[in-house]
């Protein structure tokens, strides 16, 4: 039998992750994890309580009481709050601006790392986000951190986002004030791990991606 890895991939804001992981991990017929959906989650439930994001003891008992699951319906990833199916609550442009205060908070990313790893201890699994290869799973089979131009991610975004009326401006300014939080903060910030390897997607397909990483399983 062959053995079942474990795929780590990192990159910014919109630079193609989830999208290359869920057809990855189709592909593999592996299990695909989006940690940033938990760190959305945790901002959902935080905002809905009416908390202060800043109030930093009170986001991480709120984070502690809260149940977050991740199920796959249909080929799709959805993710559970509480047990609501929170998978379309937790993609808006309030949750964009809540989530970089929820992840640079080192408790919440303590109790996120412990759920994450436990999800992952099996193999078999694409996890994608910003602290995979470098704290998650530091030992990952393959790393890949993914990487494409300011240009080609917020025009992927708008896409995406047809429904939240943002204009492409408006989604630049929002990645990159993303990508200056995730990159400057103090917690595991997002950084490429020495082990990993590049892929600079702005002129790819996803099938292209997804061809480029099966190709280096095979290197393993
Ligand atoms: O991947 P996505 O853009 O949905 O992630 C939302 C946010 O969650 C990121 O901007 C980042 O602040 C945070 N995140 C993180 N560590 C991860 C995954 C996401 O800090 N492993």
């Amino acid at each position: 039998m062959t053995k079942k890895l474990t795929i780590a991939l990192d990159g910014p804001a919109a630079s193609g992750k989830s999208t290359t992981a869920k057809l990855l991990a189709k592909k593999l017929d592996y299990i695909y994890i989006d940690t940033g959906a938990m760190y959305r989650a945790v901002a959902l439930v935080v905002l809905e309580s009416g908390m202060d994001l800043t109030d930093s003891a009170q986001s991480v008992k709120i984070a502690e009481q809260s149940e977050i699951t991740l199920k796959l319906i249909e080929g799709n990833q959805h993710t559970f709050l509480n047990g609501e199916d929170v998978s379309d609550k937790i993609r808006t442009p309030q949750i964009d601006v809540a989530v970089s205060q929820i992840a640079s908070n080192a408790h919440i990313r303590k109790i996120m790392v412990k759920l994450q790893q436990a999800m992952a201890s099996e193999g078999g699994v694409v996890m994608d986000g910003r602290d995979i290869g470098t704290v998650i799973l530091p030992d990952a089979d393959l790393k890949v951190f993914m990487q494409a131009s300011i240009e080609a991610r917020a025009k992927r975004r708008l896409k995406d986002q047809a429904n939240h009326n943002l204009t492409l401006e408006e989604i630049r300014k929002d990645i990159e004030r993303r990508d200056h939080a995730d990159m400057s903060r103090k917690e595991s910030p997002l950084k490429q791990a020495a082990d990993a390897l590049l892929l600079d997607n702005s002129n790819m397909t996803i099938d292209q991606q997804v061809e480029k990483i099966i190709g280096w399983t095979k290197q393993l």
